[in-house]
Order: C-alpha cells, then sequence, then structure tokens
C-alpha cells in the first residue's frame, strides 16, 4: 500500500497526479469503511456521495464535474489498480474529429490526440467503414500461426511509407521496443544496450531499462545492462554549452565516455533513441545530434534503433520523424498512431537484418485483423490528406502563436516542438522549472474545455489529432491564453 508521505512526495515533485491521491485514499477507506449488509442502491449512493466528499478535500476538479461522472471515477478507484497516473477527471462517452464529449454532455477540444494515438480524428469514417466490414467476416485469426490478407496489405503499405522491407507487428509501444532489443540481441550476439538521459520506451522490463524519464517507474525493477548518454536538451544544455558552437558534445558522449568507460562497442547491440523526446520533455535535437549518433554507431558497428512510437505516422510531418533529420536506423519501432485507435504495434528494418528464423520471437495477437484494417484505413488516410505539409504549416503556426504568449507570460520559459509535437516549458524567473505551475495551468485548462498533458519536469504538450482544423487550433489557443491567465493569478 502507497503510504502517504509517499503520496505528498510526489505531489510536491510534480510527477504524480491528484487521482492518484485520491485512488490510495479509496483505498484507504475501503479498508476502513467496510460495512456488511448495506447494499440498497440508495445506501450506495450515499456512499458514493460520502466518498466523493472525502475525495473533494483533496480534488478540487472533481467539482467540475457531475455526480455521474464522480460515481464513474468512484468505482474505477475502487476496482482498478492506482498504478496509472490521470491528471484530471475526464470520464469520456464519445468522440469525434478532435472533439470529446464527456458522460456529461460536455465538449473537449483534444490537444494531445488520445496520447498521440489518434492522428486520424476520432471516429474517422475510412477507419469505421473499414472495421465494420472486417467485423462482418472475422475479427481474430491468431496471425501467428496462421495467414490472412489484411496484415498483409498493411506491411505492404508501410514498406512503401517507410522504405524497410520487413515488418513484425505486435500490440502495443512497450512490445515493438522489446521486439527491437530481442532483434538486436539475436542479430549481433551482445547484451549491451544504450539510450539516453530523458527518454521514455516503455515499462515492461526490457524496454523499461532503456527508459530513463523519472526513477519512480523503475524503483524495485530489474534492468538488462544499459548505459546512459546525454541527448540534446539545448534549453538546459547538460553541458552549459550554446548550440551551435557546442559542437555536439552530448551525442560525442557514445564515444568519449560510454565506449571508453562504461560499455564497450563490442558488448552493445544497439543504441536506442527518439527522434524527439516524448514523455521526457518534448524535447526536439538540432539535426546534428541524429547525425553524429548514426556516425558513431556505424563506425563502431553498433544498431541504431529509431523508437518512433509517439514520432511516426506523421506526427511529425513526415510518416517517420527521422527523415526529419536525414537520419535512418536500422530498425523503427511504430505503435500509439498506427492502429488508428486500436492496439497495434510493429517494427520495421530490411529483409537482412530481420532474418531471424520461425520460433524465435511471435506473440498472439500481433496483426490482428481489427487493428491491421483500422491501421491501413488511417494510413491511407493521412496520405491521401497531404497530412505531411499540411502537419508543418500548424505546427509552425501554433509554435509561432505560442512563442508570442512568452511576452505576456513570462512562465513560458521555452516553446518548441517538430510538427504536431509541441512543448511549453513552464519556468520561474530564473528559469528554474515550476511543475506546481504547470500543473495548475493544465487543470485551468482543463475548466476551459481544452484537453493538455504533462511531460517532463515542467513541461506542456501539445499534440493534436493531425486533422484539427483552422478554427480549432485558433480556439484551442484562445482557451490556453485564459488558462495561462487564471493560472497566474
Ligand atoms: C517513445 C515511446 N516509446 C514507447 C512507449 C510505450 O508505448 P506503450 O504505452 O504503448 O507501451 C511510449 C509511450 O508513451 C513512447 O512515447
Amino acid at each position: 500500500m502507497i503510504q502517504r508521505n509517499e503520496i505528498r512526495e510526489l505531489g510536491e515533485t510534480g510527477e504524480e497526479c491528484i487521482l492518484a491521491q485520491g485512488k490510495t485514499k479509496e483505498f484507504e477507506k475501503t479498508q476502513r469503511m467496510e460495512k456488511p449488509g448495506k447494499n440498497t442502491s440508495q445506501d450506495k449512493r450515499q456512499d458514493a456521495a460520502h466518498d466523493l466528499d472525502f475525495y473533494g478535500e483533496e480534488i478540487e476538479l472533481l467539482d467540475f464535474v457531475s455526480l455521474k461522472a464522480r460515481e464513474i471515477i468512484e468505482q474505477d478507484c475502487k476496482i482498478t489498480s492506482a498504478c496509472a497516473a490521470r491528471p484530471y477527471p475526464l470520464v469520456m462517452d464519445s468522440a469525434k474529429g478532435s472533439i470529446i464529449r464527456d458522460v456529461d454532455g460536455r465538449e473537449y477540444l483534444d490537444l494531445v490526440a488520445g496520447v498521440a494515438v489518434m492522428n486520424a480524428g476520432y471516429s474517422n469514417p475510412e477507419v469505421k467503414t473499414s472495421i465494420s466490414a472486417q467485423l462482418e467476416k472475422v475479427i481474430h485469426c491468431g496471425y501467428g500461426d496462421f495467414f490472412a490478407e489484411p496484415p498483409v496489405k498493411l506491411a505492404k503499405k508501410l514498406e512503401e511509407l517507410s522504405g524497410y522491407s520487413k515488418v513484425f507487428y505486435c500490440n502495443s509501444g512497450t512490445e515493438a521496443v522489446e521486439a527491437a532489443i530481442k532483434l538486436a540481441f539475436w542479430k549481433t550476439k551482445r547484451q549491451g544496450l544504450i539510450s539516453f538521459y530523458n527518454g521514455f520506451h516503455g515499462r515492461t522490463l526490457g524496454s523499461l531499462s532503456l527508459t530513463c524519464s523519472k526513477a519512480r517507474q523503475k524503483e524495485h525493477f530489474p534492468a538488462i545492462r544499459t548505459a546512459h548518454s546525454h541527448y540534446a536538451y539545448c534549453y538546459r544544455c547538460p553541458y552549459k554549452f550554446e548550440y551551435p558552437s557546442c559542437g555536439i558534445e552530448c551525442a560525442k558522449e557514445l564515444e568519449n565516455l560510454i565506449f571508453r568507460r562504461e560499455l564497450s562497442p563490442k558488448d552493445t547491440a544497439a543504441v536506442f533513441v527518439e527522434p524527439v523526446q516524448g514523455e521526457g520533455g518534448y524535447i526536439v535535437p538540432p539535426p546534428e545530434f541524429h547525425r553524429e549518433v548514426r556516425r558513431i554507431c556505424t563506425d563502431n558497428e553498433v544498431l541504431l534503433v529509431a523508437d518512433e512510437v509517439q514520432t511516426g505516422c506523421f506526427r511529425t510531418g513526415p510518416f517517420l520523424a527521422m527523415e526529419n533529420f536525414g537520419v535512418r536506423a536500422e530498425i523503427s519501432c511504430l505503435a500509439k498512431a498506427l492502429g488508428g485507435g486500436l492496439p497495434m504495434g510493429a517494427i520495421l528494418a530490411d529483409r537482412e537484418l530481420m532474418d531471424w528464423p520461425p520460433g524465435v520471437h511471435s506473440n498472439t495477437f500481433g496483426g490482428n485483423l481489427l487493428a491491421s484494417v483500422a491501421s491501413l484505413a488511417s494510413l491511407e488516410f493521412l496520405e491521401k490528406k497531404n497530412t505531411k505539409t499540411r502537419v508543418k504549416e500548424i505546427g509552425s503556426y501554433i509554435r509561432q502563436c505560442l512563442g508570442e504568449l512568452q511576452e505576456n507570460f513570462p512562465c513560458i520559459g521555452d516553446v518548441r516542438g517538430l510538427g504536431l509535437m509541441i512543448g511549453v516549458e513552464i519556468t520561474k524567473p530564473n528559469k528554474s522549472i515550476d511543475p506546481a505551475k504547470r500543473d495548475k495551468i493544465l487543470k485551468e485548462a482543463f475548466k476551459e474545455r481544452i484537453l493538455l498533458l504533462p511531460c517532463g519536469d515542467s513541461v506542456i504538450r501539445f499534440s493534436p489529432p493531425l486533422v484539427i482544423t483552422d478554427e480549432e487550433i485558433d480556439l484551442g489557443l484562445e482557451k490556453f491564453q485564459k488558462a495561462l491567465k487564471k493560472a497566474s493569478i
């Protein structure tokens, strides 16, 4: 059971959320308040009301949603594990395009696309039609053992979009990263890995070894041998250098420090890198960073794996974000938006690299037929809509507008991004992080009915559906400005 002092600690660092606190209290409360024989619906309702008063002491935003929403949250807190963090009490009912409707019928503008998943928009008609058609035929085929056409058609589309000649399917980001780790180990017969500080690659044990975002995510869990190196976080340069005179010292650390002192290239199977760091703070490195990492991998005969779980599927403009940097990794990992809203992950590599024989790796649901048709429809839709250009254009527009807000809101320390992956770093006047202020802004934004999420120590992320309209963008920015004003009072 989580202890109270731990809860306080979480709040202070801004890492965990108000609901996690509510859940913990709920757990304590169920232990304390179990009363046998109280079963009528009126009793239950009274209990719920009492419980909600109890939450209300800690969770101010629960006042903002209806009793119905609070009851669902209450039941959720009772029955599901408290280990996931939710930043505000949104209880979703339906959605279309970039608009989400909650169980109270209130509409919200989703500026995070269900955490970078709904690139083609909610209820996309083309995705829905293909899912319905497949639903009539068959949902599941056990693609690890049998054959079917939808995953093959999707693989051809992925080859066309990425240039990689082989695909392996799985169901999530962490599974894609696990598959990439195993392929790298299998291919090189080495068992060491390198990744970057602030990086996030998932939460299963292999991917978690690479993740280096928040110590809490790794507490008490064992790891695969992994060395971590500095990423090009220019706003807070680990070397206190200035770009471009720095000479991308952070990338050179792989050769100058890691390979010399910690992990020999002869023991290193692969370097894992996010083209733009996501969970770690929407950090966009200068182009030379990835080119230098690529050169070092090539010179030292180490594989480069691009974790495109968040950046892929046109999120930054091109299909793969590494294209922005002119870099090609040996393996690319995809998930999130790949399934058009259904669980789907994949790794891509060339035929010569992904030449592991039958039986080495597989799973039950990878290549699921509904997910495959949804994925294909979503990718074809985005391709047809000329998403690459549109994402670049609206991404620059949003960054420019957010940059203009800096004048009136000095708490905006930095605005950065690539395509529709945009981060606003909230700081104190001395440029130090201000997670409390960041969380206040997020809550005010929720009250304004725009959905945003935290990342990094003190960053607000914008990753809207790629189909967001011009009007919705302007509305979202107007509401964000209101939230900044209210949080500044
Ligand atoms: C870059 C990156 N890799 C891996 C993952 C893990 O994906 P999943 O949550 O689907 O396991 C995430 C999730 O946020 C991610 O952003």
